[in-house]
């Protein structure tokens, strides 16, 4: 199977939606996806990207072109300790070309980018009963640290964040 990796373009906004539901629905939470392409767009390729992704893409024998069939949604953040990470939000291959190496070349692809921009580390959550997943990213040295170190992962929802926020003037 031939298949390239290559930055998302804006082009790429509804094949990466797509990917985002697939996964959603795999880890049966499709409902709570409502992002649209134009958020996407907005957000992926405006002035200030809020997040970058890499996509993997064949190119199908006797087919009619190009299928996007995997992807890894990512940005950087900041640890006051260490510095400089990478988050790894989404990562997805359909499952008829799951298998292949493609996961692991983005994950090879995302290293590379982590060293070259220095990088100390790369973040990602998992759900507790991915098992496989686990497995995947364990085998490739991993560390769960709810498990070694006891972090929450906690959240403040929209409402909570306008109680907490300055009162909109009448
Ligand atoms: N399906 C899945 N995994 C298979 C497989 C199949 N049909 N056949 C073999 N595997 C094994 C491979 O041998 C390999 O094992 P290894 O860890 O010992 O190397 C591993 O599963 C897959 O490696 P690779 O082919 O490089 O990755 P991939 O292209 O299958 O992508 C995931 C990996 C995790 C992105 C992909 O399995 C996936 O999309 N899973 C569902 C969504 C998900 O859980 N995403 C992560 C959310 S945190």
């Amino acid at each position: 199977m031939e298949y390239t990796l290559r930055k998302a373009e804006p082009r790429d906004v509804s094949d990466i939606l797509r990917l985002v539901k697939e996964l959603a629905k795999y880890e049966e939470m499709e409902h709570q996806v409502r992002l649209t392409e134009k958020d996407l767009l907005e957000d992926g390729f405006g002035e200030t990207p809020f997040y970058h992704c890499i996509i993997a893409e064949t190119q199908e024998k006797g087919g009619d072109g190009l299928k996007v069939v995997g992807f890894a949604m990512y940005y950087f953040t900041y640890d006051p300790w260490v510095g400089k990470q990478l988050y790894l939000e989404e990562f997805y291959v359909m499952d008829e070309y799951r298998g292949l190496g493609i996961g692991s070349d983005i994950l090879r692809h995302l290293s590379d980018l982590a060293m070259k921009t220095r990088c100390s580390g790369m973040m990602f959550v998992v759900a507790e009963n991915n098992e496989s997943s686990v497995n995947f990213y364990k085998g490739r040295g991993a560390e769960d640290l709810s498990q070694e170190e006891g972090w929450r992962l906690f959240r403040f929802d929209k409402d909570s964040l306008v109680k907490m926020a300055t009162p909109a003037e009448e």
